[in-house]
């Protein structure tokens, strides 16, 4: 049994075949889906698939590339939309340097009031960091609970990053792109990772694993995510799914 911590099945890419990819994932062994939310309009359509599966649950976010255009109706919305009980953490949100498609200062401030709403509900953070370690950790340590309460979504980063993020008590999760030829430094640092620590996400349809490079990515191929990570921390598949998903269970308090 396995708990896709992130994917994106309200994206078009799924909008043809989304009840077949969702088959076709239980058939692979997972359970539950944490559709994750990146725009208002996302958020709402997240919510709208779980409401009509009940293996899915939603989280509510605003990508920080999204962060130039935020209001405060956006965030009248967002509060609307935490009602729903099907959501269960707050996300994806953070910062993205990469792209800059929103100044940083924007990207800053939605940040620190995302943290902040997830304080004020208790709900867990999904958190998004691309080129922005060092702002991402500042943020987190100077507005952020002891320890918080999140995942480092798409871990990129050196052991000193991983360390911090550990530090502050987050959960750390890797994509299907732990799969691909290239990421060998990648699965170095990943051996790093406590096991109590460890999620599975696919962020599908992006970063399909190696065996699919460059195809959709889709939450039934979240296996091989399991299994390179069986291989270098050197645990059985079974147990991989088993921590990964009590893990899982415990910080997006999914019965
Ligand atoms: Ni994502």
């Amino acid at each position: 049994m396995i708990i896709d911590t992130h994917c994106h099945l309200d994206f078009d890419q799924f909008r043809a075949d989304r009840n077949s990819v969702i088959e076709r994932a239980e058939k692979a062994g997972v359970r539950y889906f944490i559709n994750v939310g990146s725009s208002l309009k996302g958020s709402r359509k997240s919510i709208e698939l779980a409401s009509e599966h009940d293996s899915v649950f939603a989280s509510v976010g605003i990508h920080p590339d999204d962060a130039d255009g935020i209001t405060e109706e956006t965030f009248t919305e967002v509060e609307r939309l935490l009602e729903n009980k099907k959501v269960i953490a707050i996300g994806e949100v953070g910062l993205d340097f990469f792209k800059k498609r929103s100044t940083p200062d924007k990207q800053k401030t939605l940040f620190t009031r995302f943290i902040d709403i997830s304080k004020k509900r208790n709900l867990p953070l999904i958190i998004h960091n691309r080129d922005a370690a060092r702002d991402t950790v500042d943020i987190l340590k100077k507005n952020g609970t002891h320890p918080i309460l999140g995942v480092m979504h798409c871990f990129s980063g050196d052991e000193k990053l991983l360390g911090e993020v550990l530090e502050m008590g987050l959960h750390v999760s890797f994509t299907c792109n732990l799969t691909f030829k290239n990421a060998k430094r990648l699965r170095e640092i990943a051996k790093g990772v406590p096991l109590d620590r460890l999620l599975l996400e696919t962020d599908a349809p992006f970063l399909a694993p190696q065996a699919y490079r460059g195809e959709r990515n889709e939450p039934a191929y979240i296996t091989e995510l399991r299994d390179v990570l069986s291989e270098i921390l050197n645990v059985s598949k079974e147990e991989i799914e088993k921590v990964t998903t009590e893990n899982a269970k415990k910080l997006f308090k999914i019965p």
